[in-house]
Order: C-alpha cells, then sequence, then structure tokens
C-alpha cells in the first residue's frame, strides 16, 4: 500500500481510487483530486471551499486552531512591533526583509510613484455628493488599468515588479481622493516629503494648500504615534492567504484580465460586510448599541437563531482560537489609550461585548472570537477618519497581499483559469 495516497471506494460499484497526498511545509496536508472527474466520473462538492485548497502558495500561512499568522515565514506580532508597513510590503513582494538601501529605495519610488493621472480626477468627481469611497475607489482602480494596459508584459520580472509599486503607490491617493469627494472637500495631492503612512493621513486631514489645520498653539501636526497606530493597521492587513477578495484576485487574473482589474474585483469582493466591510459594520453596531447597559440585549438577538443579527467583528471561517491581528490591535488600543483621545463610551462597549462573547456558551461552542475588524474601528476612530472609510483603510493595507498573490499565481506554470463544475438540481 502507497502511503501517501488515499483510497476511495464508490460503495456503488465497488470500485476503487487512489489520490496522492502533498504535504505542506506547515499545517494540514491536501489530497489531490485533480484527475477526480476523469477517474471517478464525479465531481467534489464543498460550498464555500470549507475544505478546498485552490493553489499552491508560500506567501502566508494561517494555523486557525493556534491564532498564527505569518507572512514569508515570519510571525504578524514579530512585524507588526519591529518593522514597518513598507518593510512588510518588500517582505511580501520579495520573500524577504529589505536592507537599509533596499528599503529607502523602495521608499523613494513609492513616493514618485503616488501620483494619478490628471483625468482620474474627473472620474471621482463625477461621482454622486456622499457616494461610499469603496465605490469611488474600486472604479478608479478598474480605470487605472486603461492608463496602464498598453505596456504590460506578465512574463517580464521588472514590468510586474513596476505594476506591483505603482498599484501600491497609488492606492492611498486614490483612497484619500475618494474620501474628500465623500466629504464635498477639494482634493489634495501627494506630498512626496512624507512617508508612505505619513501622506496618507496627510491627504486626509489636510487644508487646501496643503497646511494643516490651525491651532492657538499653530500647525497641528501630525503625531508619531498616529503614524505608527495607522502604519501597523496596515501591516496587519497586509495579507491572509486564500481569503474571498484574494480568492477573487486570483480569479479574475486566471481569465487573464488586466491585474488592476481583479484588484478592483477583490475591492468589491472585500466591501462586504462578512468580510472587509465588517470593520465599518462593527463601528455601526456600536453606535446603535449606544450604552454599555444595552449589551445584553444585543447578545441576546446574535444568539438567537431566529434573528438574522450577527455580532460583528465576531468568528471567523479559518481562525477556532483568537485572531493574532485582533489579540495585536487590542495591545495597541491599550498602548494608544493614554495618547490618543480613544472614545470611552465606545471601549466600555467593546469591553462588555468581547467580556460577555467570551464567556458564553454559544460562542464558547461555536469558536467564536473577536477577529482583527472588532478593535480596529475604535482606533481609526480615534485617528480622527470617518467610518465609511474603514474599509477602504483595509484595502490600502491589502493591496500588497493581492498583488504578491496574483504574481504568484502568474508565475505558477500549474496555473487554470477558475472554472468550477456544479450539482445540477434543475429540470
Ligand atoms: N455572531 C453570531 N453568531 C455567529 C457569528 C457572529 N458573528 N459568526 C458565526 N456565528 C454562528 C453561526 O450562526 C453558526 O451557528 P450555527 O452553527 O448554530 O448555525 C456558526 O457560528 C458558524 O457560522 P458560519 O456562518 O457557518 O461560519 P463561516 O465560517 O461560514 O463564517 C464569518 C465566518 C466571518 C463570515 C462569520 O463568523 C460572520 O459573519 N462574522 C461576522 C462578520 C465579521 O466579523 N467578518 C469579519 C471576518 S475577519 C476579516 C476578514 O478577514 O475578512
Amino acid at each position: 500500500m502507497n502511503k501517501d495516497t488515499i483510497t476511495m471506494t464508490n460503495n456503488r460499484t465497488n470500485e476503487q481510487y487512489d489520490f496522492n497526498i502533498l504535504d505542506a511545509t506547515r499545517g494540514p496536508s491536501v489530497v489531490d483530486i485533480s484527475s477526480f472527474y476523469k477517474e471517478t466520473g464525479m465531481f467534489t462538492y464543498d460550498v464555500g471551499y470549507t475544505s478546498t485548497a485552490s493553489c499552491k502558495s508560500n506567501i502566508t500561512f494561517i494555523d486557525g486552531e493556534k491564532g498564527e499568522l505569518r507572512y514569508r515565514g515570519m510571525l504578524i506580532e514579530e512585524l507588526a512591533e519591529n518593522h514597518s508597513y513598507l518593510e512588510t510590503c518588500y517582505l511580501l513582494l520579495n520573500g524577504h526583509l529589505p536592507t537599509t538601501e533596499q528599503l529607502l529605495d523602495f521608499d523613494l519610488e513609492l513616493r514618485h510613484r503616488s501620483f494619478i493621472d490628471e483625468s482620474l480626477h474627473h472620474l471621482i468627481d463625477a461621482f454622486p455628493d456622499a457616494a461610499h469611497p469603496m465605490s469611488i475607489l474600486a472604479s478608479g482602480v478598474s480605470a487605472l488599468a486603461s492608463f496602464y494596459y498598453e505596456h504590460l508584459n506578465m512574463k517580464d520580472e521588472q514590468e510586474c515588479q513596476d505594476m506591483a509599486r505603482r498599484i501600491i503607490a497609488k492606492i492611498p491617493t486614490l483612497a484619500a481622493f475618494a474620501y474628500r469627494k465623500s466629504l464635498g472637500i477639494p482634493f489634495i495631492y501627494p506630498n512626496i516629503d512624507l512617508s508612505f503612512t505619513e501622506n496618507f493621513l496627510y491627504m486626509m486631514r489636510a487644508y487646501p494648500g496643503g497646511k494643516m489645520k490651525r491651532t492657538a498653539n499653530g500647525e497641528e501636526k501630525i503625531k508619531p504615534i498616529e503614524i505608527k497606530a495607522l502604519d501597523t493597521i496596515f501591516t496587519l492587513h497586509a495579507d491572509h492567504e486564500q481569503n474571498a477578495s484574494t480568492t477573487t484576485v486570483r480569479n479574475v487574473a486566471s481569465t487573464g484580465a488586466h491585474p488592476y482589474v481583479a484588484i478592483s474585483a477583490g475591492i468589491s469582493a472585500l466591501w462586504g460586510r462578512a468580510h472587509g466591510g465588517a470593520n465599518e459594520s462593527v463601528m455601526a453596531q456600536m453606535e446603535m448599541i449606544g450604552d454599555v447597559k444595552n449589551v445584553d440585549a444585543f447578545i441576546e438577538r446574535a444568539k438567537d437563531p431566529n434573528d438574522e443579527f450577527r455580532l460583528m467583528g465576531f468568528g471567523h471561517r479559518v481562525y477556532k482560537n483568537f485572531d493574532p491581528r485582533a489579540k495585536a490591535l487590542k495591545k495597541l488600543q491599550d498602548q494608544l489609550k493614554d495618547e490618543l483621545n480613544l472614545d470611552s463610551k465606545l471601549m466600555d462597549i467593546a469591553h462588555r461585548i468581547e467580556e460577555i462573547a467570551l464567556n458564553d456558551e454559544y460562542f464558547i461552542k461555536r469558536n467564536l472570537y473577536p477577529n482583527i475588524d472588532f478593535y480596529s474601528g475604535v482606533i481609526l476612530t480615534a485617528l480622527g477618519i470617518k467610518r465609511p472609510m474603514f474599509t477602504a483603510i483595509f484595502v490600502i493595507g491589502r493591496t500588497v497581499g493581492w498583488i504578491t498573490q496574483l504574481m504568484e499565481f502568474k508565475n505558477d506554470s500549474s496555473s487554470k483559469i477558475a472554472r468550477p463544475r456544479q450539482l445540477y438540481l434543475g429540470s
């Protein structure tokens, strides 16, 4: 008997089939069923891909039982505490952290690439007042494909790197423009004197002419602690293996569509409240709860099988333990408590929800722990960022993950167009 295979018996026909077991460097092995249909004449059935590995990857690893997340082998806690978001981007794109010189080059390149074509301003301007930033962002990124369509050769390593760096650099500008459009205030161009994260805060906050708010004490500066907080949030969102939006990006790219169109599709997939849109919903829910004394009633609703209400920011398909990103954000929240103006009412509601849910039989039995979206909103609110922008912040962090996964897909000679089958039950 070959120990590296799995044998299946069809009890209807008594036929036996062997399928190869492929080992992972970490995590569960997989059964290679690519020849399943050819051999058995049947499809496999797995709604929501709960047991399906859709690709080979060496970018990000999650151990959902332990609550562990690694980018290129490095633990997320180490990256969040000791490395910047740009170092993390470089790590994801290249497989190793940059040297000081490489980081400087990368940083300067992103600064210089952060501008967007003037005609994109008109596109954004054409949106209705108060349009949601995610809608503008998805359209803006899709439009970017038209500006960089002619000269994209995915077989050329340098062109791929340029394509990746360009989108990482331009996303914050598009997001900040989308934000300002949603608030009805004039766009602010990037400032190449500022770092990636500081520039993004600047583009959201500055007054026309690039001046910051005036106070009795002079010009209000962006605080280093604010830059560090947002930079850490970007790092924690940078990649998350084959989640819904990343799978969307890979699937769209599998048809040969332009990478930026694939990223735009990823943005749309992320917007849903079961995925990245949860951060906005968490905050909306906390505001709806309104007071710590109302928390218990909402927890009861979340547990009621006849009520569609779900506790936003709780639960995860992969984590059956604390989401390590949530742990890192909780720690960040505690560190920021004294330095940033964290909303104490929101914090009290969040603490109470956490306290009840972590001790309640319903949540314990289903392994429902707080996820990353549960904690990010309170910090983003303290940074003065309005709620509709929360998921766009997730987009900025995740763009590097999407583009890295897309490049891996393109470089994998076994990649195919994504084309699942179905269990037909019609007439
Ligand atoms: N509140 C109450 N009950 C829940 C929740 C919740 N947030 N999440 C799951 N459950 C229950 C669900 O009702 C089901 O119960 P039962 O077994 O009695 O039918 C059980 O837990 C399993 O849930 P599921 O929907 O089958 O699990 P899933 O893996 O398909 O869904 C999820 C995962 C994240 C979509 C879901 O937990 C959810 O909707 N959470 C709230 C939205 C949220 O916070 N999303 C952000 C995810 S983290 C950011 C990201 O990476 O996207």
